[in-house]
């Protein structure tokens, strides 16, 4: 029987990134993982790349995840997707794979949601014509996965959901639908050549073989592992400004990013979302198109965005394109604050600032002639905002790999208490370096 009592159990953390993506999410959730014992994904599908650096010198790993949570790395933590993801099962089955071949145990620590929706061949195809038929100008820049086309099929009600896998007969004959459908707007719309039945069919009745022991229901999962005391970390794909609702549509991707999407991507009661930690770059990236009001120059040597690119290594982990960047945009953060209730803010990636002598901070813009200190709803209004700047000293220290707040410069200090104070969230975690280690704790979002 269901008994709410539980709630006060466990404490469960939502790791949301609150910019356009590439926060530095993944290292921070594998750093707070010594704090618990599962971590969940509840939306997005592998458009998502999360880089974890383990260790030291000749020992250190580094890991590429896009699917499998960043819980994988710890021993003894259990991984579970959502069905609010969307899964590529090929590509599942690759990285558990190439995990495995690394020494990591992750079949038994993994578990499915029969629910999530299946990214399936005609959707990676519809995802790339359509993309190539757009105008420069109106391309998404998407990562080509599918990720899209497989929101709309699930919002359509024609999506073949990870149970179907289980009835062969069933599948084949809503396969069948959707291919149908699909190939008709690939030929005759998108000019693009139709995808094969026979081959998909074949392909998913083999994943269907290796997902099974995996499969479960994880709103039952999540709650019994909270009833055994066991703390969970949600962690967030993408970005909120990425998110289908509140981000710089249509730049965007199709799925909700935001704090509230792991109680609906997962069946998890919302009042069993107690922390939610805003992960924010200490400046600003974006990788595709869209708009980007603090957007910088990043070819130009000695140019504080080419600083940010080069020192950053700012380059996409999934399609490995050069990420745009740019200023900290504080009225961007203060939405995401807001939209997501975020309760603490993790700021990342501090060290790519070292040395820069001035920094600019966007307070806010200037839209049609009026000031507005929030960043608007939608591109074409993002579009028409002239960023408003506000201008602060940096610092010549290096902060790479410090592990104190005293150990930061005065103005590295004042930079991150100016940013805590125009964002109106408290800053709980300041992190120098990839490594775990290498990471400043002020509050711990599991104390
Ligand atoms: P995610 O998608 O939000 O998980 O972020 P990504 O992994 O795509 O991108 C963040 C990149 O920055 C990764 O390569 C991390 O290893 C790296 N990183 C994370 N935190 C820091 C930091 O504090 N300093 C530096 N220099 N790199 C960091
Ligand atoms: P992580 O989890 C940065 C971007 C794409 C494109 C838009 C739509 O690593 O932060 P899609 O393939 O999702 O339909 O593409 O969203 N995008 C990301 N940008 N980080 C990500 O994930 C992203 N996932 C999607 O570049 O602009
Ligand atoms: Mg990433």
């Amino acid at each position: 029987m269901v008994n709410t009592a539980t709630k006060h159990i466990a404490k469960n953390v939502v790791v949301i990134g609150t910019q356009w993506g590439d926060e530095g999410k993944g290292k921070i959730v594998d750093w707070l993982t010594d704090h618990a014992q599962g971590v969940v994904r509840f939306q997005g599908g592998h458009n998502a790349g999360h880089t974890l650096v383990v260790g030291q010198g000749d020992a250190q790993r580094v890991y590429k995840l896009n699917l499998v949570p960043s819980g994988i790395v710890r021993s003894g933590i259990n991984c579970y997707i959502g069905n609010g993801v969307v899964l590529d099962a090929g590509h599942l089955l690759g990285e558990i794979a190439a995990l495995e071949k690394d020494g990591l145990e992750v079949k038994s620590r993994l578990k499915v949601s029969s629910g999530c929706p299946l990214i399936l061949s005609h959707h990676v195809a519809v995802d790339v014509a359509r993309e190539a038929k757009r105008s420069a100008d109106k391309k998404i820049g998407t990562t080509g996965k599918g990720i899209g086309p497989t929101y709309e099929d699930k919002v359509a009600r024609r999506a073949l959901r990870v149970y179907d896998l289980f009835y062969p007969e069933r599948f084949s004959e809503k396969l069948k639908e959707v291919i149908d459908y699909h190939n008709f707007v690939l030929t005759n719309y998108l000019g693009a050549k139709a995808v094969d039945f026979n081959q998909q069919y074949d392909a998913s009745m083999q994943h269907a073989i290796a997902l099974k022991p995996m499969i479960s229901d994880i709103s039952a999962e999540l709650y019994a592992a909270n009833a055994r005391g066991e703390n969970l970390l949600f962690e967030g794909a993408q970005g909120t400004l990425l998110d289908i609702d509140h981000g710089t549509y249509p730049y965007v991707t199709s799925s909700n990013c935001i704090a509230g999407q792991a109680s609906a991507g997962t069946g998890v009661g919302a009042n069993m979302l107690h922390y939610v930690l805003g992960i924010t770059k200490a400046y600003t990236t974006r990788v595709g198109g869209g708009p980007f009001p603090s957007e910088l120059d990043i070819d130009t040597e000695g140019a504080p965005g080419t600083q940010m690119s080069v020192k950053g290594q700012e380059i996409g982990t999934v399609t490995k394109r050069k990420r745009r960047c740019g200023w900290f945009d504080a009225a961007a953060l203060r939405r995401s604050a807001m939209i997501n209730g975020l309760t603490g803010l993790c700021i990342t990636k501090l060290d790519v600032l070292d040395g820069i002598k001035e920094l600019n901070i966007c307070t806010g813009y200037e839209l049609d002639g009026k000031k507005i200190d929030l960043l608007p709803i939608g591109a074409d209004d993002v579009a028409g905002c002239k960023p408003i700047y506000e201008t602060v000293p940096g610092w010549s220290e290096n902060t790479f790999g410090v592990k104190t707040w005293d150990g930061l410069p005065k103005n590295a200090q004042n930079y991150l208490k100016r940013l805590e104070a125009l964002c109106g969230v408290p800053v709980a975690i300041v992190s120098t370096g990839p490594e775990r280690d290498e990471t400043i704790v002020i509050e711990h979002p599991f104390a």
